[in-house]
């Protein structure tokens, strides 16, 4: 195996060309997975965040030793708050309750502050975390929110980054591209930069079935990443061909079943996504590549998805005229 000679100044500059991967799947296309959970901090969020902080700091609107608030579900928080322990700001993180406990604490290693508000079903809730982020960047003189849910610069780090590294890394075959879709800069950036380099690529989304953008009654979710609850300049639907919605339950009996059965050890978002990409494989054939996105690692979940279930015995593999034994 050939070690990757490049030496990082630092640990910025490490954020990006993460490995894609092909997958071991009943399905006549070629599926790769790009493995986002090993940028530094432990997902995608890595390179728009990043994009977000350094065009704040080229603008004047984040000045030394500042600070940055900013509303999420967790990773792009994650992705700040280490971004902020390199770069010396301070970070104030707001979540909404139905963050796990690991991201919560993450966020605290990486020396946030963290808010943990209720699971409003609306971004304007006045308890929601969405509003708090807004009060506590009003109240702290000289504060920066890179506001992920309504800014372009969030699309356009994916843009700049993810994009060109599937378009090269599948030397110019990709013809699908599936991701999870919550503020949808993953989706229009990479959409915008394959669909310029070849107008065919089809773009899909994985929404949460229960998201204002795939439901006529929007419920709260607990799927973590997914769901567009805001449709801003951040969505670029002229570059995304199908917005698909997912049930909580497809999307984590999918996340347990690929641990076990393809040693993917990933995120909720991404158990949806691979649940939506078997489907809508079915339809294609072996001349079609599907790129999919495996945002964040199942280590942020352990505790809601994976240490509740029932331990299942594995099928017997092998069986002896002496013994029946199951191979646990
Ligand atoms: C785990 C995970 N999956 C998917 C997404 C969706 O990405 P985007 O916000 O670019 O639509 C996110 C965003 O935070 C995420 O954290």
């Amino acid at each position: 195996m050939e070690a990757n000679k490049k030496q990082f100044k630092t640990l910025l500059e490490s954020i990006g060309n993460t490995p894609i991967v092909r997958l071991d799947l009943p399905v006549k296309p070629t599926v790769l997975a790009k493995l986002e959970f090993m940028n530094p901090s432990g997902s995608l969020k890595d390179r728009a965040a990043l994009y977000m902080v350094e065009e704040a700091e080229r603008l004047g609107k984040l000045k030394p030793g500042g600070t940055i608030v900013e509303a999420t579900s967790g990773n792009q928080g994650i992705a700040l708050a280490m971004i902020g322990a390199i770069k010396g700001y301070r970070v104030i993180i707001t979540v909404p309750d139905r963050t796990a406990v690991e991201k919560i604490a993450i966020l605290r290693a990486y020396g946030a502050e963290v808010h943990v508000c209720p699971n409003a079903a609306n971004h304007d809730d006045p308890q929601g975390y969405h509003a708090r982020a807004e009060q506590l960047l009003h109240e702290i003189p000289g504060a920066f929110m890179p506001n992920q849910y309504y800014s372009k610069s969030n699309a356009m780090g994916h843009y700049y980054s993810t994009g060109p590294e599937i378009w090269q890394q599948t030397e110019g075959k990709v013809t699908h591209f599936i991701a999870g879709a919550g503020t949808c800069g993953t989706i229009s950036g990479v959409g915008q930069y394959l669909k310029e380099q070849n107008p065919a690529v089809k773009i899909i989304g994985v929404d949460a079935a229960n998201s204002f953008y795939s439901s006529k009654e929007p419920k709260t979710y607990t799927v973590e990443g997914l769901g567009i609850d805001v449709i801003s300049e951040t969505f670029n639907q002229a570059v995304v061909d199908h917005v698909i919605p997912i049930t909580d339950e497809d999307a984590f009996n999918t996340t347990r079943r690929v641990a076990k059965e393809n040693g993917l050890l990933v995120g909720i978002s991404s158990g949806a996504v691979l649940h939506v990409a078997l489907k809508y494989a079915q339809q294609l054939t072996e001349n079609d590549l599907v790129v999919v996105i495996l945002a964040d690692s199942g280590r942020s979940y352990l505790n809601k998805v994976f240490i509740a279930q029932q331990p299942e015995p594995r099928q017997a593999v092998k069986s002896t005229p002496h013994s029946q034994e199951r191979i646990v």
